[in-house]
């Protein structure tokens, strides 16, 4: 089956979706984004994802391309399109198609949207997660707005690179202090020696992930006591667990940390059970 992309009012082919050059996401990566689960044919949390996307596109000053209604029925449309039962929705919305130039083109340009669907392997993700993942820790050199969405990424796309080739999953930031912000693509956490969550707080160091969001109600369903501030290098070693968030990777155990083992090198208990009672704290909205 041929995958179908949906590209500014168009469904088509995805090996032939293209947008302009002169797409400013393009040449600026002024444009944000959005990955959205699709999880047993559902939607996992639409609601938040959107609210999200508003707010990065308002941060940017890009106006809102259609209503959060006529996104949710593309973001549908494209899942169906594609039969993607478990996966993902990838969104972009950016500034649109002008002529180069650094200040923002005139307000009758549009703004250009993208959306594709892509399915992935849970299987093979829960079996990682009984293994746990490894990270590398790298200095923080992104700017002081990563609680937008942006499509800018090259400090997280070169860290991520890093980490690939040191054999990690993923890469920490690690402010000049010696604190974790988070990870190129994930949110960072770690449970301590007395069982408590460690989140760094979702002010502006950080984005706001939605996952992180659902992962902070399902512990207090469970009763595990969260401290959203700051962790270090060394207290995240110290940790008896370690992990890291985000829309399809869910909650993914990390059992090293620049080739340190953190507690006895296995996944424990506090992650796993968060894992595994994640989506009863989501919204689902079948497809
Ligand atoms: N990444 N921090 C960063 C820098 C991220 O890029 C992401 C998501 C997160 C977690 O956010 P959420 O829980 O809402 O997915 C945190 C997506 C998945 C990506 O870029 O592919």
């Amino acid at each position: 089956m041929s995958r179908i992309a949906y590209v500014n009012g168009l469904y088509v082919p995805h090996a032939e979706a293209a947008v302009h050059i002169e797409d400013r996401g393009y040449q600026f990566g002024d444009g944000v984004y959005e990955v959205c689960e699709v999880y047993g044919g559902h939607l996992v949390d639409a609601t938040r994802h959107l609210a999200r996307l508003a707010r990065s596109l308002s941060e940017l000053r890009i106006r809102a391309p259609m209503s959060d209604a006529a996104l949710r029925q593309i973001m549908r449309e494209v899942v169906r399109r594609n039969r993607v039962r478990d996966g993902m929705v990838y969104i972009q919305v950016t500034r649109g198609v002008a002529r180069r130039d650094h200040v923002f083109p005139s307000s009758d340009v549009a703004p250009a949207v993208v959306m594709t669907a892509r399915a992935a392997d849970f299987a093979k993700a829960d079996r990682q997660a009984g293994e746990g993942v490894a990270v590398i820790t790298v200095p923080e050199n992104r700017w002081d707005r990563v609680d937008i969405k942006t499509v800018g990424l090259l400090p997280n796309v070169l860290a991520k690179q890093q980490a690939k080739e040191s054999g990690a999953r993923e890469a920490w930031f690690v402010t000049s202090d010696g604190l974790v912000t988070e990870g190129g693509s994930t949110n960072a956490w770690i449970v301590t020696g007395e069982g408590r969550l460690v989140t760094r707080p979702a002010t502006r160091g950080i984005l706001r992930g939605i996952t992180r969001e659902v992962v902070c109600e399902v512990a207090a369903r469970q009763g595990v006591p969260l401290e959203e501030r700051p962790f270090s290098v060394p207290e995240a070693l110290a940790a008896r667990e370690a992990f890291i968030t985000a829309a399809t990777t869910l909650v993914m155990p990390v059992v090293r940390i620049d080739g340190h083992m953190v507690g006895d090198g296995r996944p424990g208990p506090v992650t796993r059970a968060l894992r595994s009672h994640f989506h009863e704290a989501t919204e689902l909205v079948a497809v």
